[in-house]
């Protein structure tokens, strides 16, 4: 049983005040995320409790305590200001997952700018288009990741200040470069925390569209409400906890639940800044003594890869409560857990746009594996007809998830394109363009996305961004990128190219072109496999048929095809 009660009683009494209550917080009220996950915590008394552990490369390990957080994101914060960041101004933090991200963040919420975190991973390509769209004037950056910055920074006017928190002495700064140290800069005591509201604009997360841009998606400082109740409530998190989530904070689970939602509960959570293995997140977990545990279906495929042997070499007794995001969570992956680990891995789903956990098996509640589980309380969700958007009522038929918003984390729009946000409602529902059933339980199964975005390892990848860069290489006519089913990855990015006169269509060129994409765009989006085709299908009125292409690669049927135009 969890720590609340069962499902029903909570959805009985339930009300989004319930987390307003606790956080002392009424309509109208000054609500600031990066005060509410540092000050707040060190008034309750928890000054001295370790917030983060921190473990990089090398055995390199950083302890910080509810102080040294709320003394670090002043002190980012001041920083900050001094260089002349006004609220709502977008400061992006684009850095490995090192302990100046985190409280970096915070700092940007203290000062009232909007925090736009992107993955380091990211290319030069990445990087520009989202910084783009969001006339973003300052980055956080790392030494390593800067000549990345450097190579679009002509094309990016209104990028004022690079910041890089690890500068060496002994290599010049550039232009708009300046130097800044957590180590070295006087710690900030007494700051001015900017007075956001419940509406002020928080954090801005850049996601995949099928067509067009990168989307920012944008969250407000109210948000927490929703964080805060739903990782006691779906991820059981309780005041003596060891946490560990997985994800990087380049996207949503990494700041709704790396950052915000850890850190607002006043939680010791650990963070590991080292490439995948089991054996090093095994061993992590028996170091930290890791009791809650939100990982992602893809990596949980990799443990069970790995098998069971290295579980055995390790004591992994103090883990409580296992939960998973981002892809389908296959029945066998909670199947072993349960065996393996001598618990079942907890489904949720949500997305970069609901800012907060809408589906999920409950601790206390029935797993069905391969389930998602049940809405969280206080949301009205549902399954609509694919073509009338009403609901359908019927139980293990497939539609779309809808839900109806009004839930506190939900986005408030996607910047600058306030058409695409609208788009997203029909019949006054949000629709998720995710496909799932219902069965007379209320247990949501996922039946797949609703468009050509590509989920690899849990994130999400856009074809037209991946063909858009395609086009960028010099051999490459034509491109259509496509899913292509994996075992351990889920989908990884499949291209098919037409290659201009003169150029080979062998394996060098198809090495030339991978390399090319996981520089410009990232190593997620680099086609694991291309195809060369002498040219690519097309309707009649010339769009590559990428649907035909997928289908190809899932053993599906190709369906109609009699727009078909391949002469
Ligand atoms: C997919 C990540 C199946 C889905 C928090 C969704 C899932 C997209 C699950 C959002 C799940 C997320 N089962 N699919 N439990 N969770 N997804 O925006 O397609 O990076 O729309 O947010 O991931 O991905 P995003």
């Amino acid at each position: 049983m969890s720590q609340f009660g069962s499902y029903e009683e909570r959805i009985k009494n339930f009300s989004w005040s319930m987390a307003e209550q606790e956080l002392e917080y009424r309509p109208g009220d000054v609500i600031n995320i990066g005060w509410y996950c540092s000050d707040r915590i060190c008034q309750q008394g928890k000054a001295d409790k370790p917030a983060l552990l921190w473990e990089g490369m090398g055995g390199k390990e950083k302890t910080y305590t509810y102080n040294d957080i709320r003394l670090a994101s002043n002190t980012i914060g001041k920083f900050l200001r001094d260089l002349g960041i006004k609220p709502e101004d977008r400061v992006c933090l684009f850095m490995d997952k090192i302990p100046e991200l985190y409280l970096g963040f915070l700092g940007v919420l203290k000062i009232g700018a909007i925090a736009q975190p992107l993955f380091s991973a990211f290319g030069g390509e990445s990087l520009f288009v989202r910084l783009e769209d969001a006339q973003t004037r300052a980055i956080i950056t790392q030494r390593k990741h800067v000549s990345k910055v450097r190579k679009v920074l002509e094309q990016m006017p209104f990028l004022e200040h690079i910041i890089i928190v690890d500068y060496d002495e002994k290599k010049e700064l550039r232009e708009r470069e300046v130097a800044f140290s957590l180590e070295k800069a006087t710690p900030v005591e007494q700051f001015e925390i900017h007075p956001t509201t419940a509406e002020s604009p928080s954090v801005l997360h850049y996601t995949s569209g099928t067509t067009g841009k990168p989307k920012g998606v944008q969250h407000v400082h109210y948000s927490l409400i929703s964080q805060y109740l739903s990782a006691q409530w779906a991820l059981d998190l309780r005041d003596d906890d060891i946490y560990w989530c997985t994800a990087d904070p380049g996207w949503v689970t990494g700041t709704s639940y790396g950052i915000i939602a850890p850190f607002s509960l006043g939680i010791t959570q650990c963070v590991q800044d080292i490439g995948f293995s089991a054996n090093n997140w095994y061993q992590f977990i028996e170091k930290k003594r890791v009791t809650v545990w939100y990982s992602a279906p893809t990596a949980i495929r990799s443990l069970m890869k790995a098998g069971e042997e290295i579980v055995k070499k390790f004591d992994l007794s103090s883990l409580r409560h296992l939960t998973s995001v981002g892809e389908p969570l296959n029945s066998e992956a909670v199947i072993w857990s349960q065996a393996v680990l001598g618990l079942p891995f907890h489904d949720t789903y949500w997305q970069t746009e609901t800012g907060s956990i809408m589906i999920t098996n409950f601790p206390g509640m029935k797993v069905k594996p391969g389930s998602m589980g049940r809405a969280f309380p206080g949301l009205t969700a549902t399954i609509l007809d694919m073509k009338t958007y009403e609901p359908i009522n019927e139980p293990s038929k497939v539609g779309l998830i809808g839900f109806k918003p009004d839930w506190p984390a939900m986005m408030r729009t996607y910047w600058n394109n306030k058409e695409a946000y609208e788009s997203k409602f029909i019949n006054g529902w949000y629709i998720s363009g995710d496909r799932s059933s219902i069965d007379r339980e209320g247990y949501f199964w996922f039946a797949g996305r609703d468009d050509d975005i590509i989920n690899t390892a849990g994130h999400l990848v856009s074809p037209f961004e991946v063909e858009s860069a395609l086009l960028e290489h010099e051999a490459v006519a034509e491109s259509a990128v496509v899913a292509k089913p994996d075992d351990v990855n889920m989908e990884v990015v499949k291209a098919f190219v037409t290659l201009k006169p003169g150029f080979e269509a062998n394996a060098d060129m198809e090495l030339n072109i991978m390399n090319f994409i996981r520089k410009t765009l990232s190593p997620l989006a680099m086609p694991q496999e291309i195809e060369y085709m002498p040219s690519l299908p097309k309707t009649r009125s010339g769009k590559i048929m990428r649907r035909m292409l997928r289908a190809r690669e899932w053993g599906e049927d190709i369906g109609d095809t009699s727009t078909l135009d391949n002469d």
